[in-house]
Formats: C-alpha cells, structure tokens, sequence
C-alpha cells in the first residue's frame, strides 16, 4: 500500500478479498481505513470488499465507508452474480451515507463479473444501480468457474484450438457495459514476468474496447498504461477524419473518401472516440487536413 502511492496508476483498490487470508480479514479492514486517511493524490481510490456470500460483506462496507467513506471513490464488488447483489450494496451505501453525512450517492461501485452465474446476468446487474461506474472481468474466477484447464489467471488455456478463450466474455461484458453507459475494465493477468504474454493481453483487451485493465505488480504498469494509450497516429488520424468529414458535410455530402477509405457519419462517431480519448490523454495534433485542390 506505501508504495502504490507513489505508482502511475489511475486507480488503485485495496482488497479485502481474495489476496487477504480468512484469519487476516478484520485486521485488513483497520489496515485499509488507515491506507485510506495518507495521501493518494489525484488516484482514483477503491476498496474491493468480500462477496456477499461471505459473512464478511456487510462489515466490510460498514467499517470502511464510515471510518474513510469521505476518501472512498469506489466499493469494487466482486463476485457479482446478479442485480440483487448490487441492490444489496446500493441500498447498504445509501444507509451508510446518510449516517455519517455524505452525500447520498457519492460512493460509485464497480462489478466483477466472474462467474457464470454473473455472465449470463450481466445486463440486469449492469442496470442494477445509478451508482455503477464499471464492470470488471475477473478471469481467475471466470475460469474455475467455468472448468477452464488452466491455472495461469488470464492466460490463454494451453491446447484451446478456438483463438480467444476469453472472447465471449470479453464482448459480452463490453456490450452490457456500453448499453448502460458504464466503462469495461479488464482483470489481471498473474503471470508478472511474461512481459510479452500481458502486452499482447493488454493489446486484445484495449483493441475491444475496454477502456483499462488491472494490474497486479508494479512492473505490469507501464505495458498496460502503453497498450491502453492511444497512440499520436490513431490520434492525428481520428482529428483528421472529423476535420475532413465537416469539410465534405458542409459541403453536401455525406459520404467521402479520404486516403483511399470511405468516410461517412458511422466514422466520424469512431473518430469521436479516438479523438476523445487522445485529448484525455493529453495529446495535440501533429498535422492537419488539405482540402483536395480544385
Ligand atoms: C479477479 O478477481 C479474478 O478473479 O480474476
Ligand atoms: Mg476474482
């Protein structure tokens, strides 16, 4: 917790969970309220709490959001496995707020989807609660829940002859997310010294769509702060559509070609994207649009 503080990460989630041992779980919670008074910068910062299965849950949100609810952006619940587990903490959230003098919904929530019970739910929970900032895919849970042969979390299956394994999961999560507005957030990948095997997960996960992923070792941080960056030609690129599609529009045409590829309304809503996202990164321009001459 001391030294990801001083990380380039956007977000960080002090967990409760799966990487905290059963004897460890009360000593935790203490543990993160205290992480949760130091400075964080301009971090976005989020407590993952146990399951709601667990006898631990309700506890953890208790104590954490009324000791360091004014320091808590987000509650990463993972395990979600349908809307009523997110009405739980909604409500729970709500109560607490009022408690100790938030304002009611300011705590957001993101939702690990990670099993198939959460997966075939996925758009009930994704309209579960106004309070929902993301869903999360967990693979390692997603994968012993499926029966994946596997037991390197967010690797590829050794032997699966069908390309992605995850895919499925990935576009599903990814389309409930859009439909009701919130970000996809991919999960970890725990192999930390296969550089190359989290690039090219990272690469696959931002080329969906998703809009971050999870890292889980400090040396994760740069290969996924990489892939999912936008990159100056993608950006210039996307600037230059727009400026070449309000050319042509203003102009009467709504359809035009340019560099050998047809433009048209469909793009320039691909190029808001890009443009977006590289203007949130800070990017400028490097070049501009030429009319064609004549
Ligand atoms: C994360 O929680 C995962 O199960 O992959
Ligand atoms: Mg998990």
């Amino acid at each position: 917790m001391e030294k990801a503080r001083g990380l380039p990460a956007d977000e960080v989630f002090l967990d409760l969970e799966d990487a905290v041992a059963p004897a460890a779980k009360a000593d935790a919670r203490t543990q993160v309220t205290e992480a949760l008074r130091a400075d964080w910068g301009t971090k976005i910062m989020a407590v993952r709490v146990n399951d709601t299965s667990t006898a631990w849950a309700y506890r953890d949100v208790v104590e954490i959001v009324e000791q360091a609810g004014d320091r808590l952006d987000v509650i990463v619940l993972p395990k979600v496995r349908g809307p009523r587990d997110i009405a739980w903490l909604d409500l729970l959230l709500g109560q607490i707020e009022l408690a100790v003098g938030l304002e009611p919904g300011t705590i957001g929530i993101e939702a690990q989807i990670e099993d198939a019970a959460g997966l075939a739910l996925v758009d009930e929970i994704a309209a579960a609660s106004a309070r929902l900032e993301a869903l999360v895919f967990g693979p390692a849970d997603f994968m012993a829940s499926l029966g994946m042969r596997s037991l390197t979390v967010g690797a590829q299956p050794a032997g699966y002859a069908g390309g992605d394994a995850f895919h499925y999961a990935h576009l599903r999560i990814l389309v409930a997310a859009r439909a009701h507005g919130l970000q996809a957030i991919d999960g970890p990948f725990a192999a930390i010294e296969d550089v190359a095997g989290l690039q090219r997960s990272a690469a696959s996960a931002a080329a969906l769509g998703y809009d971050g992923k999870w890292v889980i070792h400090p040396g994760q941080i740069d290969t996924v702060n990489a892939e999912f960056s936008p990159s100056q030609a993608d950006y210039d690129r996307a600037e230059l559509l727009l400026e070449a599609y309000d050319y042509y529009t203003e102009r009467g045409r709504g359809a035009a070609t340019l560099d050998g590829e047809m433009i048209d309304e469909a793009s320039r809503k691909l190029a808001l994207t890009a443009v977006a996202r590289g203007r949130a990164a800070g990017l400028s321009r490097t070049s501009r649009f030429e009319p064609p001459a004549g």
